[in-house]
């Protein structure tokens, strides 16, 4: 199995080019691209431990795409969601926090938010489901929590997002349970097609909103968070707490600012990319989660074996020189593989049916 990670590495090296993510670029291309976007954007400070310099334009500049008084950056999304929902929590005297199963600090954080921050954390939803107005009243106590967290989009649910109507109505129950509503939107960016709808509309149904600069947007790493200024105030006292408040952040912030010029304007063509390639992967038979997605990302499953799919993916890179897919690995049924999709510019060079057509070579011919 490691046998097959290393070469499935090895291969993705030897292409050129790529349908899923990005197109790699490596450090001396990235910090070339760095330089210049200094001179472009006129960026001619560094920022000392987060003021001014790039970090600063990053904020005002977020601050004003979500419609929010002030935003404060983070090096990383881990940290700037223990900071949210830790500021959240000592106002309200309460560390209790309602999210879904399948969050981020669920299942990718090492238990740090608990261990760290000392939240008790309480389950909103089961699996592939998105949390309703009904199943926050339904939480026991519901107005003594510190805070309650959705994540838009559900990352380990194929990127799943709920109706307008069942956001709009989620906040106005956080609203008038008196519970402060905040969102992991560490893809927002992209959930915003989905919704048709600006992003301070979008943002304006919660009290914070998480945001991160290294997914659709391509930047080398960081986040942000966007809130009224008082909450900013306390978000910055605890960044430094715990130590992200680094003597400079330029490189990260200045990624972060063309990945809003360069990438943001492209992320509406990939969703809909995405959605015309789902839609010819349902035609060859194999299945999808969402189906149609809400966002550029799902999940793929084809009846077959995984390492069986991952050796043939690594066949067509070493072939053909382009990454058409990630690994593939075992879902949680007796033989079914399934791969997360996710699509960026490099995709939009090609043509939806002629990839569809590779997966379903790469799986084994039309599923039925
Ligand atoms: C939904 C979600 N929340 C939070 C994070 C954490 O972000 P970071 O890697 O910047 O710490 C991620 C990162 O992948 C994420 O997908």
């Amino acid at each position: 199995m490691e046998d097959l990670e290393a070469r499935f590495k090895d291969a993705t090296l030897g292409c050129d080019d790529t349908v899923v993510w990005h197109a790699r670029r490596g450090p001396a291309e990235t910090l070339a691209l760095l330089s210049e976007a200094a001179t472009e954007l006129g960026i001619e400070e560094w920022d000392r431990y987060g003021d001014g310099g790039a970090v600063g334009r990053l904020e005002s500049e977020v601050a004003e795409l979500l419609g929010k008084p002030a935003a404060v950056f983070f090096v990383s999304g881990v940290m700037a969601q223990q900071a949210a929902l830790r500021v959240w929590c000592e106002r309200r005297r309460s560390h209790r926090v309602a999210l879904p199963d399948l969050a981020h600090q669920l299942r990718h954080e090492t238990d740090g938010p608990r261990l760290l921050q000392g939240f008790r954390f309480e389950t909103l939803t089961e699996g592939w489901e998105t949390a309703t107005a009904d199943r926050l009243r339904a939480l026991p106590a519901v107005g003594d929590l510190g805070v309650v967290q959705l994540e838009l989009p559900l990352r380990e649910a194929g990127c799943l997002l709920p109706t307008w109507e069942e956001l709009t109505a989620f906040s106005q129950a956080a609203r008038e349970l008196g519970v402060p509503f905040h969102v992991d939107g560490a893809r927002l960016w992209e959930s915003q097609p989905f919704y048709d709808r600006p992003l301070p509309e979008l943002a304006g149904l919660c009290d914070s909103v998480y945001v991160s600069f290294y997914k659709g947007l391509r930047g080398m790493a960081g986040a942000a968070v966007a809130c009224t200024e008082d909450v900013a105030a306390e978000l910055r006292a605890w960044r430094q707490r715990m130590g992200g408040t680094l003597f400079g952040m330029t490189p990260y912030a200045l990624s972060a600012l063309v990945g809003l010029r360069d990438e943001l304007p492209t992320i509406g063509d990939s969703v809909a990319w995405a959605q015309a390639f789902a839609g010819e992967l349902v035609e060859r038979g194999l299945r999808l989660q969402p189906d149609p997605p809400h966002t550029n990302s799902f999940l793929v499953f084809a009846d077959a074996d995984p390492d069986t799919v991952t050796e043939r993916v690594v066949s067509f890179m070493e072939e053909r020189r382009i990454v058409p897919s990630g690994g593939w690995w075992g879902a949680r049924a007796p033989g079914v593989a399934m791969t997360e999709v996710t699509i960026h510019r490099p995709a939009l060079a090609h043509d939806p049916a002629t990839v569809a057509d590779w997966y379903a070579e790469l799986t084994g011919g039309v599923q039925r």
